[in-house]
């Protein structure tokens, strides 16, 4: 068995290779170029998790692992230029630096060779694999479609936000854990719980994202601070600052939404601390942090094959990028 840091600097080994051939470099180098610029492997690491909670890893799961690493790495690729982000890794998101017609070919290039990982598994679980690895992808696709839709809406609820978080996210981060259970030799009860786990971790995971894509320190986030708000993304920071504000500060957030001025993102950030979303936000984690905990608890192996997850699972709710 191995600990979280572990897991991360073997599969970072693994993965650290060039996915893609020489030619022509316009397409694949910057899908080589983009896997290479950093990101936190936790879906693999997840995926290497769930086997190793049950049985020592099985080859397959390395296959799985790097799938679903280039998989996610495609979402990042056309979500920024959805999201019309800069930066991403500290680093220049790939349709800034190469275009985005590029950009939407090296994304759509690395999900196909995702799959060439997932053809090369031997075990006879393959189908039942690749179907959780799709109904994964396709959530992912309405999460994402919902997240963008809720940009032109006045208002959307929590319910409708908790719904929309976990499709673009939480889904992939439990179907990870859940396909590594699968190869690992895990009982249904253990899988599905497994799966709970990890829909409640993705949550408060990003709960935090958008915590910080408000409040993060911009030298460490990598990623534009304020581009959210910039993007009127209806995330749990402005559903309940409209829920706790004042008249005159709801209307002001109202008005800033539908500019693109300067004062935008301080003005709406100013209003978002005397609103106290921050502390709001330290409890919307804990709740999903402390439901995913007590899954993990109720899962039928020795506590101690559950410290790499405990140990995780506190790093994704506290972490600073
Ligand atoms: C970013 O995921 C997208 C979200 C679901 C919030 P990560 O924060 O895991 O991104 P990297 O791979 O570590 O850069
Ligand atoms: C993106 O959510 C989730 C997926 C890529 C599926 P965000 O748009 O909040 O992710 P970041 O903040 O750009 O990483
Ligand atoms: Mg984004
Ligand atoms: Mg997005
Ligand atoms: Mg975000």
């Amino acid at each position: 068995m191995h600990s979280f840091p572990e897991l991360y600097e073997i599969f970072e080994k693994r993965f650290d290779q060039r996915h893609f051939p020489q030619q022509p470099g316009s397409l694949y180098d910057p899908a080589h170029y983009f896997l290479g610029i950093g990101g936190k492997r936790i879906r693999p690491v997840m995926c290497l998790m769930g086997n190793e909670l049950f049985d020592e890893i099985n080859p397959d799961t390395w296959h799985v692992a790097t799938a679903i690493e280039l998989f996610h790495n495609f979402t990042l690729i056309h979500d920024d230029i959805m999201d019309k982000a800069p930066l991403r890794r500290g680093m220049e998101t790939v349709h800034t630096k190469y275009g985005e017609a590029t950009a939407l070919l090296a994304g759509d290039v690395m999900m196909v060779v995702a799959y060439d990982y997932l053809n090369k598994i031997h075990s006879s679980q393959m189908h039942k694999i690749i179907s959780h690895f799709n109904n994964a992808a396709k959530e992912v696709c309405e999460g994402q479609q919902l997240d963008m839709d809720f940009e032109h809406r006045k208002d959307v609820s929590m319910k409708e936000y908790l719904n929309m978080i976990s499709l673009k996210t939480s889904v992939l981060l439990a179907a990870s854990l859940k396909m590594g259970a699968i190869l690992g030799g895990a009982g249904e009860g253990n899988q599905n719980l497994l799966y709970e786990f990890g829909k409640n971790l993705g949550i408060a995971f990003q709960i935090q994202d958008d915590y910080l894509d408000a409040f993060g320190d911009p030298n460490k986030f990598g990623k534009q601070v304020g581009g959210d708000i910039k993007s009127n993304k209806k995330t749990f920071l402005l559903i309940h600052a409209l829920e706790t504000a004042t008249p005159e500060q709801a209307g002001e957030i109202r008005r800033l939404m539908e500019t693109n001025a300067p004062e935008k993102v301080p003005g709406i950030l100013d209003i978002f601390k005397k609103c106290k979303v921050d502390s709001w936000a330290l409890e919307l984690k804990d709740k999903y942090l402390n439901l995913a905990l007590q899954n993990l608890e109720e899962i039928a192996v020795l506590v101690a094959r559950k410290r790499p997850l405990w140990d995780l699972a506190q790093f994704l709710v506290q972490r600073e990028y």
